[in-house]
């Protein structure tokens, strides 16, 4: 009996390294599998990773501009892409690299870990950002979340000096929820490195990227106090499309404006002159009205401009109609009185009628002459007045103009 159990053990034991021989051995788990199992154990994703509660986690944050998409006057915001790191420490996240192969540094999915919530205060629309499922880990804790973004950001835009205009945009960083007793801000590279760093900005564009100053600042709200980082976008235009395609047309219109004041006024020459200008104004503001950005508050110097010249263009046609409206009547008149006489009656009363109607005649075109003498100095004077008007504002435009562009240049 003892023989054939011992026969059936070694029976078993030869079977069972068979065995062994045909089933490959299980692949033994990778170090990069086994650091990420180790670490991803006990990790709860919802909880601020500190071992005291009472220490903040610092977050570090940096912003690479990349380019101004777009800036729309009407819903006063701004397009941008950038580029976003933050850094913080996970003390939860810490390994020996020697236990690991040597691996120093991994990634690990973004959905598994504690990530802060900070955002852009000024968002309003969450644009489009590829989404990056990762963030990479070294082994003591510093966890990196690098992403691009494009972000719509509410800003106040000031459109008044258009086409030469600035415009000064924050962009605030704050964590949503978490006062800085939990969560506080900081910058990872010093404010005067980001502030010039213009190495990603596409600088072929509409605009030109002049600075990004930035400050940390601490709000008090509700018994709280938040951290904040705020980025003053400082960005100008590139006039010179605009001059070519809008502001040298309507110097040009408005030159040969002031030239038609120049022709006599009581002749019908100047009336279609103008209208045809007044064409060319209403032309060029609907032309405009695409490409001019228009605010509900304030208007562009240029808008408003236009549209004071167009005023005073018909004000000067009607003033001109006057004028050769009141030359006409008197034709008209002397066609009347020739009809009048067709019925005349005979005898010597006719001789008698005749004359009172002559003394009637003359005495009216006597006083008719003085109204409209009277009537045409009024008129001259009126065109005198526009004409100064017109000049004045055309000063004004171009000194203001210039100033702007001079204020531009010396950004
Ligand atoms: C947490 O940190 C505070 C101050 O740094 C210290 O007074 C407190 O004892 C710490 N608590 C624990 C549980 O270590
Ligand atoms: C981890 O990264 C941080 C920040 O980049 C750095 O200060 C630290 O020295 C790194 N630690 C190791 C062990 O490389
Ligand atoms: C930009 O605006 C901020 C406030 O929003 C202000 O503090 C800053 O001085 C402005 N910068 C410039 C250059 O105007």
């Amino acid at each position: 009996l003892f023989l054939s159990l011992m026969s059936l053990i070694w029976l078993m034991l030869l079977f069972s390294a068979h065995l062994s021989e045909c089933v490959p051995e299980k692949p033994k788990r990778s170090a990069l599998n086994q650091l990420t199992r180790t670490l991803l154990r006990k990790y709860d994703c919802g909880v601020r990773p500190v071992h005291n509660w009472t220490s903040a986690t610092t977050v570090s944050i940096d912003l690479i501009l990349q380019s101004v998409l777009d800036v729309d006057g009407k819903t006063q915001s701004i397009t941008i892409s950038i580029w976003y790191r933050q850094i913080w420490t996970d003390e939860f996240l810490v390994w020996d690299p020697e236990e690991f192969d040597g691996i120093n540094e991994i990634s690990l999915s973004s959905d598994a870990i504690w990530i802060p919530d900070v955002i852009v205060s000024e968002f309003v629309d969450g644009g489009k950002s590829p989404p990056i499922p990762y963030v990479y880990v070294n082994s003591s804790g510093s966890v990196k979340n690098y992403r691009p973004m494009q972000v719509v950001l509410a800003c106040s835009l000031e459109m008044y000096a258009f086409p030469f205009d600035k415009q000064n945009c924050s962009l605030t960083f704050r964590s949503w929820l978490h006062s800085v007793k939990e969560i506080d801000l900081a910058l990872w590279r010093s404010a005067e490195a980001i502030a010039d760093d213009k190495r990603e900005f596409m600088n072929d564009g509409e605009w030109e990227l002049l600075s990004i100053p930035s400050h940390y600042w601490q709000i008090h709200q509700d018994n709280t106090d938040y951290a904040h980082i705020q980025f003053n976008v400082l960005i100008r235009r590139r006039p010179l499309l605009y001059v070519v395609g809008l502001l040298i047309p309507s110097i040009f219109l408005m030159l040969v404006d002031v030239i038609s004041f120049y022709l006599p006024p009581d002749s019908g020459i100047r009336i279609a002159f103008k209208i045809s200008i007044l064409l060319g104004y209403t032309v060029f503001r609907v032309n405009m009205t695409d490409e001019l950005p228009a605010t509900a508050v304030r208007t562009s110097l240029i808008g408003f401009c236009c549209r004071h010249l167009y005023c005073v263009c018909a004000q000067s046609i009607l003033s001109c109609c006057l004028f050769y409206y009141e030359l006409e009547p008197s034709l008209e008149g002397d066609l009347l009185s020739l009809s009048e006489f067709q019925d005349v009656p005979s005898g010597p009363e006719w001789l008698l009628q005749e004359l009172v109607s002559l003394r009637l005649a003359l005495s009216q075109e006597a006083s008719e002459a003085s109204a409209q003498a009277d009537w045409l100095a009024l008129c001259s004077r009126l065109d005198c007045f526009l004409f100064r008007l017109y000049l004045f504002v055309l000063a004004l435009y171009a000194g203001t103009l210039l100033l702007l562009w001079a204020s531009w240049s010396f950004a």
